[in-house]
């Protein structure tokens, strides 16, 4: 059965580059971004693997962890991880999956056949501390992902979340925000946005963001 937004990730057990990863277990009380690659020792998993690394800190400031996938064993990860460390000036401070049996691949559908008939396209599923999965995004092999979305996509997450707002078209990080369509009870809109809102429209109400 396909996954979709709001269903629980599928819990595994596999080993990584850090030992055995039980995975509701290694997210705990964090939130995760699950990331798969198609092959170790190609040239954009390369620079995407150093660059994850070089932000891992800004993922820690938002309580997310990183997790990477790819359908090679474990013992080519830490071969190639020489090599993202000698080329990205970084290597990878984070576990990578070996999953030469494809477990995680088949669960979380990380194989696209029609696009790569045996290898992993660049999936990336944000995962919520509920262990819920809250975003899902595919990308070709031959198109390296900008790791600074996924972070944007987490940060909006997270302000919707802790303070019932939404982001808009483009919103960057200390941009007006959307207070979301449901929120519609007096109180509680005072509670939260005491300094009131600007109604562009009844269903279009924008606020500063909330944490800033
Ligand atoms: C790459 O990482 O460069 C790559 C991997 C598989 C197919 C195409 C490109």
């Amino acid at each position: 059965m396909s996954l979709r937004l709001g269903d629980t990730a599928p819990d595994f057990s596999q080993d990584s580059t850090e030992g055995r990863i039980n995975f509701h277990n290694w997210i705990g009380d964090s939130w995760a971004v699950l990331f798969s690659h198609p092959k170790d020792f190609t040239p954009v998993c390369t620079t995407e693997l150093g660059e994850v690394a070089r932000i891992k800190e800004e993922f820690a400031k938002r309580n997310c962890k990183i997790l990477a996938v790819s359908v090679d064993t474990v013992e080519d990860h830490k071969r190639w991880s020489k090599d993202i460390e000698e080329t990205q000036g970084q290597g990878p401070n984070y576990p990578i999956l070996g999953d030469p049996d494809r477990k995680v691949a088949d669960l979380y559908e990380m194989i696209h056949p029609n696009a790569l008939d045996t290898l992993t396209v660049r999936t990336v599923f944000i995962i919520d501390a509920n262990k819920k999965i809250r975003t899902m995004i595919t990308y070709p092999a031959s198109t390296g992902r900008n790791f600074d979305e996924i972070l944007r996509v987490v940060d909006s997450l997270q302000l919707t979340d802790q303070y019932k707002v939404a982001t808009p078209v483009n919103w960057r990080d200390g941009d007006d925000c959307i207070i979301v369509p449901t929120l519609t009870d007096p109180d509680e809109l005072k509670e939260k946005f005491p300094d009131g809102y600007k109604m562009v429209k009844p269903y279009l109400r924008i606020v500063p963001q909330p944490n800033k």
